[in-house]
């Protein structure tokens, strides 16, 4: 049977195994409207430049409404010999408007149009994403706005450090985040390149008018200018969009990832720093007391398939000369499942964190739930206040090394009693240093120790009041 777009020349049909292994429709659908809106672009500046007349462009647009209709209402026939969304698009089109549909594809290859259809589509795709990252950078600003005060400990090595505020330990991943949002940015600068007219690999004889296409979708900068990919077999081949786009959401995988395993630890019972909504953890089939952080592990696991995405593509490309190779249907999938997983990961945590909206009420129920006593009673074991009591001797005229050895000995005495620092008596506070005056219980306190760290950037409320409010002004709106 004549069913692919080349037959003439070829002798044998594919055996059903090979048609299989080289088709990509039942992945390469989800392009169908970047697809579409690309022919109605191309179609366009065809018949703008002379090339197709104004009733093939009429034609086509009329077959392409119509084929959008058909595959949005279930009802467009998807053919596995016909290989691609591409090619079952062309095909049903001219069935529908006849001679004009077989003129579409005048000057142009499926090389540069799949190329385009995926950068069409990851930009809409980001769009998406940075808002759902701006999302959830507001739910954790507003739930450090009630936890300026809040106090627990800060670890390095996983050992008790220094004590800091919720607020501020949560606007750390704000910074991230905001970061990330950043990144995705300066990527989508660079995906929202046109490929079109660059055609198989060589760019193409007919005159075409590629900037006038670049503006029909949306390719332009800040300042309207086409933004077109100015050299043709590099436009073709290179996926460095995708590779980049898909490392840009493995570091949010990544961050995302730090902060379930805090999660994950804070809802322990060994530290019972906050509760999850019960429809974010589960049940054991076994043991009746457990409710399980199944949603951060499950985003702390899928980190790891995003990550594999990443080294699938850049294996993908290393590879290839120039210009276009099949290999390069293979990064569809990947980046499919990296944009899949990354939405519903921001999504889930947007809730989990900040709580659903009712959009009765304006009420948000569900977020997370914080346990001040328990991080204050965790801050206040492991001498977390120990480098106050240094601090203080070296504003007495002790030198930093010489205050340590001192504090070293006192944090010695004091865990051997099993008692906090500010728990031994003044007298005996002095043995270790006769410069120890009453007013070191201010400094060994956790609201003394807090607020002494005002360097920018550090944890004293005062300054995570100001970075909380240069958040709530970036993220207005959210
Ligand atoms: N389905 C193909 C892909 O995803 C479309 C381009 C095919 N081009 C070709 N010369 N075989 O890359």
């Amino acid at each position: 049977a004549k069913s692919q777009a080349w037959s003439a020349l070829f002798t044998e049909p594919m055996s059903e195994l090979v048609q299989r292994y080289t088709a990509s429709v039942f992945f390469d659908r989800r392009l169908w409207k970047a697809d579409i809106q690309g022919s109605l672009a191309h179609a366009e500046m065809l018949a703008a430049q002379g090339i197709i007349s104004a009733q093939d462009w009429a034609d086509i647009q009329r077959g392409l409404q119509q084929i959008a209709h058909e595959i949005e209402t279930g009802t467009f026939e998807w053919k596995l010999a016909l290989e691609d969304v591409h090619l079952n698009i062309e095909a049903r089109l001219t069935q529908l408007v006849g001679d004009a549909g077989k003129r579409l594809h005048t000057g142009r290859s499926r090389n540069d149009q799949v190329a385009t259809d995926v950068r069409l589509w990851l930009r809409d795709e980001i769009d998406g994403l940075v808002t759902l990252l701006r999302e959830l950078q507001a739910a954790l600003v507003r739930v450090a706005d009630e936890h300026v005060e809040t106090i627990l400990p800060g670890y390095t090595h996983l050992q008790v450090a220094q004590p800091v505020s919720l607020a501020h330990h949560l606007l750390a991943y704000v910074e991230m985040l905001a970061r990330d949002e950043e990144r995705m940015l300066e990527v989508r600068r660079r995906v929202n390149r046109l490929p079109l007219g660059s055609a198989a690999l060589a760019g193409t004889t007919y005159p075409l008018d590629r900037a006038r296409v670049a503006r029909t979708l949306g390719m332009v900068d800040e300042r309207g200018e086409p933004q077109l990919c100015l050299n043709s077999l590099d436009a073709v081949s290179d996926r460095d969009f995708a590779i980049e786009f898909t490392a840009a959401a493995s570091l949010i995988m990544v961050h995302i990832s730090r902060l379930s395993e805090e999660l994950i630890l804070w809802m322990s019972q060994n530290f019972g720093f906050i509760r999850l909504a019960d429809r974010f953890t589960t049940g054991s089939s076994i043991m009746p007391q457990k409710k399980n952080p199944d949603v951060p592990e499950l985003a702390r696991g899928k980190t790891g398939r995003v990550v594999g995405h990443l080294m699938a593509l850049l294996t993908l490309m290393k590879g290839q000369p120039l210009a276009y190779n099949k290999d390069n249907q293979e990064d569809k999938e990947p980046l499919f499942d990296t944009v899949d997983t990354l939405r519903d990961t921001l999504r889930i945590f947007v809730d989990m964190i900040g709580g659903e909206r009712d959009p009765a009420t304006g009420q948000r129920t569900g977020g997370l739930t914080v346990n001040r006593a328990a991080m204050e009673a965790a801050a206040r074991k492991g001498y977390a206040t120990a480098t106050d009591l240094a601090d203080y001797l070296v504003k007495q005229g002790v030198p930093f090394r010489d205050a340590h050895e001192t504090v070293a000995a006192a944090v010695r005495l004091a865990s051997e009693r099993g008692v906090d620092l500010s728990e031994l008596p003044l007298h005996e506070l002095q043995r270790f240093h006769p410069a120890i005056g009453a007013d070191v219980y201010d400094v060994l306190s956790l609201p003394g120790s807090l607020a002494a760290r005002a360097t920018v950037g550090g944890t004293a409320p005062a300054q995570v009041r100001s970075q909380l409010q240069r958040h709530r002004q970036r993220l207005a709106g959210w």
